[in-house]
């Protein structure tokens, strides 16, 4: 077997659709109040993909712009992996879509499913296919469209969740460097947490699951949130333990951006002042499988991150899933 190789983001790019909903746009379609979405959430505004914008015209968006910062042709792509809870289609795949669209004539794709988690369960399973030696360059896409599933009659849900996507270019970096541990979990006996329980093979769609609105997002927050504050400290404490590195040596946490209350919760049991954890969900709320991403390549273009810092990305969400991968940063910035 030949010798496992460092792998590393090199290139990374990310998309939003120009349309912004604010909370007090919010105000007029449900009953909801800016003071409560902020306060409970610290979401202000987030952005939707127009009628005929789907995940893939999303992703492929964000490709572009990583390929470009990796200085990377499409064709040297070997493998593309689009996570996302919201494909275009059931299928062919999203990442099959994003292979053409971007002409990654060389390049394997299939998407992957692990909601919220998903950047992170994407970066690793790439990582992995490039440590072997087997591939060069991966292109690990965070895309969702969850404006087209969302219930916009319902105020538990539609004040949380946005439109975008992230994308990363994995490839060999200097030894040493790159992601040195992670760890993916999921508890599956959460899974009706949430969910989206009409349209597949369990309720295929009718009329009768239309009228019953099984095609929308639902979710319990409470117990997502419960799941979420112990989650994060575990997951954390789990790649360190793997690792001589300590929690004090990290330089930023990049958590999922789904509700500054649960990050706030997570920085006190990990013992980490909650200005390591780089927040955005004020401008796009909750993009699950495309936040964690969002957030990495908004913290590069404002600098705070540079060669040598060790990164932690951490994730949770529907499966439930929820993991964390730790990156000493290769790439000078
Ligand atoms: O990305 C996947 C992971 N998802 C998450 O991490 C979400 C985790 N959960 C959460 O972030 C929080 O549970 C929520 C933000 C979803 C809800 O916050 P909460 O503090 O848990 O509120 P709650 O569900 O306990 O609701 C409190 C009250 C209820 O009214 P009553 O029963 O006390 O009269 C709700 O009906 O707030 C009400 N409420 C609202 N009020 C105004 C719920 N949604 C709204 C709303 N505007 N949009």
């Amino acid at each position: 077997m030949a010798e496992i190789k460092s792998v590393g983001i090199i290139g990374i790019g990310s998309y939003v659709p120009e349309t912004i909903l604010t909370n007090e746009k919010l105000e007029t379609m449900v009953d909801t109040t800016d003071e409560w979405i902020v306060s409970r959430t610290g979401i202000k505004e987030r952005r939707i993909a127009k009628e005929d914008e789907a995940c893939s015209d999303l992703a492929v968006r964000a490709a572009l712009k990583a390929l470009e910062d990796a200085n990377t042709k499409p064709e040297e792509i070997d493998l593309i992996i689009v996570s996302t809870i919201t494909p275009d289609f059931a299928f062919p795949s999203t990442a099959a879509l994003v292979q053409d669209r971007i002409g990654a004539i060389n390049a394997a794709a299939f998407d992957l499913e692990a909601a919220c988690t998903g950047f992170v369960y994407g970066l690793v399973t790439g990582a992995n296919f490039i440590a072997t030696g087997m591939y060069k360059k991966v292109l690990v896409i965070g895309s969702e469209a969850l404006s087209k599933i969302i219930d916009w009659e319902d105020r538990n849900t539609c004040v949380l969740f946005g439109d975008g996507a992230s994308a990363a270019i994995l490839g060999e970096v200097e030894k040493g460097y790159g992601i040195i541990s992670y760890d993916l979990k999921a508890k599956g006996s959460g899974g009706e947490f949430l969910d989206q329980p009409g349209g597949g093979s369990r309720n295929p769609a009718t009329v009768k699951t239309i009228e019953n609105k099984m095609h929308f997002l639902k979710m319990k927050g409470q117990d997502v949130f419960k799941f979420a504050v112990t989650a994060i400290p575990e997951t954390i404490n789990n790649i360190l333990e793997k690792t001589d590195i300590n929690i004090k040596d990290i330089e930023l946490v990049v958590p999922h951006q789904a509700n500054y209350r649960i990050i706030g919760s997570a920085a006190k049991k990990i013992d980490l002042p909650v200005e390591k954890f780089y927040m955005n969900l004020e401008t796009y709320g909750n993009t699950s499988s495309a936040s964690i991403g969002l957030a990495l390549d908004e913290a590069i273009k404002k600098n705070k991150i540079k060669k040598d810092d060790y990164i932690i990305m951490v994730g949770f969400g529907a499966g439930l899933t929820y993991g964390s991968c730790l990156i000493k940063w290769s790439k000078e910035v």
